[in-house]
C-alpha cells in the first residue's frame, strides 16, 4: 500500500497527473458555468463561496482515507479505539465542532475522492475558523490548530511516511505559510505544470497566524507583510498546489475563488461578549487616536485605514516571516499564472518585496489573540506593556469562557520556567510556546510602553468595542 501510493506520487510529480478528474470538483466545472457574475447576483456568488471554502464541492482530492482517520487513534498510544472518538480527534489536533452541517467530521476537514477513494481533506476553514469565548467564528483564524500534528498522526496512520523539507508548523495556533508554497511551487513550471522539481528557499522558521477574514475589506494589501494586492483571488489558490492537481484543473477554479473572496468581503468582525465600561472607552478612545491611530487608522463614523507597512527596523517584531519570501521566491512565483491576474487597470497582480509588516486593522481585536503575526503575545495587555510579555508559555487550547481573560483581553495562560525538553512528545511540545526559538521572538512594538497604566488599562477598554 505505502510503495503504491509513494510511486504514484512520485508519477504526479513527473507529470503523469492523476486525480484532478475523479472527485466531486468535476461535476462543479462542467455543470455550472461561470462568468463574472453582474452586480446584482452578486448574493448567489457569496453564497458559492461560502461553500466552496468549506470544501461544498471539494476542490482538492482527498489526502488521507476514510480508515487512516477511523484508525488514527493507533497513534495516539490506546489499545482500543476510545468512546468519545470525535472529541478526542478535536482536542488533539485543535479542532472544532462544525457550526454547520458537515457530514460528521470536525470543521476544515471535507470528503473528497482520491487515489484510494473515500477520504478527507482540509479546506479553509481548518485555519480560517475559530471559537473563542464560546463562540464559533467563521473567519476568525483557529488560534488551538496542531496542522504538524494533523498531517503528521493522519500520515502515519495511512502507514504513508513522506519526508518534506519543511514543517507546516511549529507551535499551536501558527502555521508556516511560505515553506510548503515554495516547495510546491518549485515541483511546478510557470504555466503550473507539474515538472522535474525547482529549489525555491524554505527557511523553515515561520510562525503564522492567519489574519482574520473581516479586516480583508479594509485593506488595499494583504498578508501580514501587505505584499499583495487585496483584490487578487489567484494568490488563495497556492491551497491547490497538490501535484495530483493538474494545471488545468487548478486554473479552471479560478471564479470559485472569486466566489470565496465575494464571500470573505461580507465577513463581519464579532462582538465583545462582556460588558464594556464606556467611559474608559471614551478616554480609550482619545489616547488611542493620539499615540496609535496613525499606524492603526480610526474607527467609527469617520473611520480611516492607512495600509501602512512598518519596517522591520522600526516595528522589531519578529522578522522571519518577512524574510521568508526571499527575492528568489519572489521572481518565481512573479513569473507564473499566478501573477498573471490582472486588476482593473489591467495591471498584473505581483507579489511584492516587503521588508516589514503591516499595522492591521483592529476591528474585532478581542476575538484575535494571541497578537502579533507569530502569535508571541497572549494578551492585548501584554501587546501594549512589552515588558511583562511571557518568555516560555502554554494554555488549555480550549475556547470556553472559562479560558478567556477579560481583563487583559486574550487568552488565559500559564507561565512556565523552561523551555520543553526535546523528549517531549511533539504533540505536547507544540503546546508550549517558546519566544527564545527562531520565528518566535516577542520582540518589539514597545508603543505602548510609555503609557501610563491607567492610560493602557482605558486604551484596551476602548479595543474591546472595535
Ligand atoms: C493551513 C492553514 C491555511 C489554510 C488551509 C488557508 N489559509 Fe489563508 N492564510 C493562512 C495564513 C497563515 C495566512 C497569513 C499569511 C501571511 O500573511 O503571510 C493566510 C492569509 C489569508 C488571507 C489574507 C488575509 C488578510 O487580511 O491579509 C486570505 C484572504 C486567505 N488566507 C484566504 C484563504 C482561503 C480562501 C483559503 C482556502 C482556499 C485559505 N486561506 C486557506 C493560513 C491558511
Ligand atoms: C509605527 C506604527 C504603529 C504604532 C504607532 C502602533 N502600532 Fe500596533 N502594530 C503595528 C504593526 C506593524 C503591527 C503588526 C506587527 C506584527 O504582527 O509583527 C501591530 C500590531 C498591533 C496589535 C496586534 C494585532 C494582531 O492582530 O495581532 C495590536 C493589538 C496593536 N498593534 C495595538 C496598538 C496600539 C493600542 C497602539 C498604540 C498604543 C499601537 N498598536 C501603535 C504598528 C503600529
Amino acid at each position: 500500500m505505502r510503495r503504491h501510493l509513494v510511486a504514484l506520487m512520485l508519477l504526479a510529480v513527473c507529470g503523469l497527473h492523476i486525480g484532478a478528474d475523479s472527485y466531486p470538483g468535476k461535476v462543479l466545472r462542467e455543470e455550472v458555468p461561470r462568468k463574472e457574475a453582474p452586480r446584482k447576483e452578486m448574493p448567489d456568488a457569496v453564497a458559492r463561496g461560502r461553500d466552496a471554502l468549506r470544501g461544498q464541492p471539494a476542490m482538492n482530492p482527498a489526502m488521507w482515507s476514510a480508515s487512516a482517520l477511523d484508525r488514527v487513534w493507533r497513534q495516539w498510544g490506546l489499545k482500543e479505539k476510545p468512546a468519545d472518538f470525535q472529541r478526542r480527534l478535536r482536542d488533539r489536533y485543535g479542532l472544532h465542532s462544525a457550526s454547520y452541517d458537515n457530514d460528521a467530521l470536525p470543521m476544515g476537514l471535507h470528503w473528497s475522492r482520491g487515489i484510494t477513494g473515500k477520504g478527507v481533506v482540509n479546506d479553509c476553514l481548518l485555519c480560517h475558523a475559530g471559537v473563542v469565548a464560546g463562540q464559533t467564528i467563521i473567519g476568525l483564524g483557529n488560534a488551538s490548530l496542531d496542522l504538524q500534528g494533523l498531517f503528521d498522526e493522519l500520515s502515519a496512520s495511512e502507514t504513508l511516511s513522506i519526508k518534506l523539507p519543511f514543517h507546516f508548523s511549529h507551535v499551536r495556533g501558527t502555521i508556516d505559510p511560505i515553506g510548503p508554497v515554495a516547495y510546491l511551487m518549485g515541483l511546478r513550471d510557470a504555466d503550473l505544470n507539474v515538472q522535474k522539481p525547482v529549489s525555491l528557499d524554505i527557511s523553515d522558521n515561520v510562525c503564522s497566524d492567519p489574519p482574520a477574514w473581516w479586516l480583508l475589506k479594509k485593506k488595499k494589501i494583504r498578508n501580514w507583510t501587505g505584499s499583495v494586492d487585496m483584490r487578487a483571488a489567484r494568490i488563495d489558490m497556492v491551497n491547490l498546489l497538490t501535484p495530483f492537481n493538474s494545471s488545468d484543473h487548478i486554473k479552471k477554479q479560478e471564479p470559485v475563488f472569486k466566489d470565496i473572496h465575494a464571500f470573505i468581503m461580507t465577513v463581519e468582525p464579532p462582538r465583545y461578549p462582556f460588558p464594556i465600561d464606556a467611559r474608559q472607552a471614551a478616554r480609550g478612545r482619545d489616547i488611542f487616536n493620539r499615540a496609535c491611530a496613525r499606524c492603526h487608522g480610526t474607527y467609527g463614523p469617520d473611520a480611516r485605514y492607512p495600509n501602512k507597512v512598518v519596517p522591520l527596523e522600526d516595528i522589531g517584531t519578529d522578522a522571519a516571516l518577512a524574510l521568508a519570501i526571499t527575492r528568489k521566491n519572489l521572481d518565481y512565483l512573479n513569473k507564473s499564472w499566478f501573477a498573471q491576474e490582472k486588476g482593473p487597470e489591467g495591471q498584473d497582480f505581483r507579489i511584492a518585496e516587503q521588508h516589514g509588516y503591516q499595522a492591521p486593522p483592529l476591528d474585532g481585536v478581542w476575538a484575535t489573540a494571541p497578537y502579533f503575526h507569530n502569535r508571541s503575545a497572549p494578551t492585548l495587555y501584554n501587546v501594549l506593556n512589552s515588558r511583562t510579555r511571557p518568555k516560555i508559555f502554554t494554555r488549555s487550547y480550549e475556547t470556553g469562557k472559562d479560558d478567556y481573560d477579560a481583563i487583559n483581553v486574550g487568552w488565559k495562560i500559564a507561565i512556565l520556567d523552561e523551555s520543553p525538553s526535546p523528549k517531549l512528545h511533539a504533540i505536547e511540545r507544540r503546546k508550549i510556546y517558546d519566544t527564545t526559538l527562531p520565528g518566535r521572538s516577542n520582540a518589539g512594538h514597545t508603543f505602548g510602553d510609555s503609557l501610563k497604566e491607567d492610560e493602557r488599562r482605558a486604551v484596551i477598554e476602548y479595543l474591546k468595542g472595535l
